[in-house]
């Protein structure tokens, strides 16, 4: 059998702080449920104030103690996007404002989603708070919120893509992923 990756975007603002730590930490957690393979996973911003940066150093500095490892580089959202992806995850409302307003179609609109849609925590779809101008609180709290709405939104995924929770047996593994 042949299954797509699942497309997985996160977008702030900047892509220095909120959607470098969410995609660090959904990285992370399917990692650790050994499903990596089942997707493709990136993050960016609606802006292009930080094209080519590293993360915050608090934003790593938060999830290298929780044992995450940031690599990304800053690139800015752009119309392929809405191609590339499945599920685009906006951390805050203006995030999500302007994505809907650059997709033209329905399909697209369809693929936004508000991130703390998937934090069983809470209700009404809150925004990820922007850390940029706080101090270290800020990006802890920022931290513990895109692990826990990654388990939300993983456990959304395996319920919608049915494949994801097949026992990994020799035949699943030869499986071939696209992109
Ligand atoms: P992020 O935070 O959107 O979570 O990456 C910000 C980073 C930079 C700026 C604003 C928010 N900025 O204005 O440069």
């Amino acid at each position: 059998m042949k299954f797509k990756k699942i497309g997985v975007l996160f977008v702030c603002l900047g892509n220095i702080c909120r959607s470098p730590a969410a995609e660090g930490a959904f990285k992370h957690l399917v990692t650790e449920k050994d499903l990596k393979e089942f997707f493709h996973i990136d993050s960016c911003g609606t802006a292009g104030y930080h094209i080519g940066e590293m993360p915050h150093e608090l934003t790593q500095k938060v999830a290298k103690e929780r044992g995450i490892i940031l690599t990304h580089r800053a690139r800015q959202f752009t119309r392929e996007d809405f191609e590339k992806f499945d599920y685009i995850l906006a951390m805050d409302q203006s995030n999500y404002n302007h994505l809907l307003s650059m997709a033209k179609k329905e399909e697209h609109k369809q693929k936004v989603h508000k991130f703390r849609k998937f934090d069983h925590t809470v209700s009404g779809q809150p925004d990820v708070p922007d850390p940029y101008y706080g101090g270290i609180a800020g990006f802890e709290h920022v931290q513990d919120i895109v692990m826990r709405c990654s388990v939300g939104l993983l456990d959304y995924l395996m319920e919608k893509h049915s494949y994801l929770n097949i026992p990994k047996t020799e035949e699943i593994e030869a499986t071939e992923y696209d992109i």
